[in-house]
């Protein structure tokens, strides 16, 4: 089945959405044969991908070249790409970046922001383009901040339930949840018709996205209460890498069964023409 932006809106309340991210061909294309609903090209490439030490670097080109790659790998999954850092400065500049990643195979954009972004999501939107929302840690603004859970005070907690409700009327068909307290990530997911989906956010919200790097354990740089890891990939992947070192210093590897080789008649040929035994 080939999901649409309204299967994953129609999904609230009856079965939770399945979101990861990806951006190279191979990864998205094993999401989207596990029958993952939506692939988000995250701008996390800039640190699981790139090497940045966060996401500020990331560019739009970077952005383009990543969903182009995802989306020739997808048949199924929705793809949702990210605004980067700077790529939404102003409305003109917001609609022709999101035409960009939308030209790149995206089916949606994801811009990071509540209430101070509406006009532009209104303005992406009135232009056909679909757009998820994404609150609570905003990864592109919190560089001089600590990392910390959003919504501890009543204060917080009622500015994120009204960003959130914001963001629904201004016309996202979604919305991230990023290290927002559980109770806090449960009333917005009843307070707003469209769906959420938690990182860090506990499960109460109607979908739920990873890191893939991080849940498969393939970026072990950094670790995070709410990543659960399904795999330690690092380390088999570094013992895989170990072992063909040693088999080619061994001699081992390629055996007989890794090569081809020429046609008896012709190799005695060869042999006489250079005199070899
Ligand atoms: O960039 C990203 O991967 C994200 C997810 C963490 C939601 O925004």
């Amino acid at each position: 089945m080939n999901r649409s932006i309204h299967d994953i809106v129609n999904q609230k309340k009856q079965k939770k959405i399945s979101a990861i991210t990806s951006y190279d061909y191979t990864m998205a294309s094993l999401c989207d044969e596990a029958g993952i609903d939506l692939i988000l090209v995250g701008d996390s490439a800039g640190v699981v991908m790139l090497g940045y030490e966060n996401t500020i670097p990331v560019k739009m080109r970077d952005m383009c070249l990543f969903t182009e790659a995802v989306n020739r790998a997808t048949k199924n999954a929705v793809v949702v790409s990210d605004l980067p850092f700077r790529s939404y400065n102003n409305i003109s500049q917001s609609i022709n970046n999101s035409r960009r990643l939308i030209a790149s195979g995206a089916d949606a954009i994801k811009i990071e922001g509540g209430s101070q972004i509406t006009n532009k999501i209104k303005a992406i939107t009135g232009k056909g383009i679909s757009v998820m929302g994404h609150i609570g840690l905003q990864p592109q603004t919190m560089i001089h901040e600590k990392r910390r859970i959003r919504g501890d005070t009543k204060t917080e907690a009622v500015s994120l339930i009204e960003d959130a409700r914001l963001l629904e009327k201004s016309g996202v068909f979604c919305i991230i949840l990023e290290m927002i307290n559980y109770e806090v990530a449960k009333i917005i997911t009843n307070s707003v018709e469209i769906p959420t989906i938690g990182i860090g956010s506990g499960s109460y919200c109607d979908g739920q996205i990873l890191v893939i790097h991080d849940m498969l354990g393939l970026y072990d740089k950094v670790k995070f209460k709410f990543v659960k890891k399904y795999l330690s990939l690092s380390h088999d992947i570094i013992n895989a890498i170990k072992m063909y070192k040693n088999e080619i210093e061994q001699n081992e590897f390629p055996s007989t069964s890794n090569c081809f080789s020429m046609k008896q008649t012709e190799y005695q040929k060869l042999k006489k023409l250079y005199g070899v035994n």
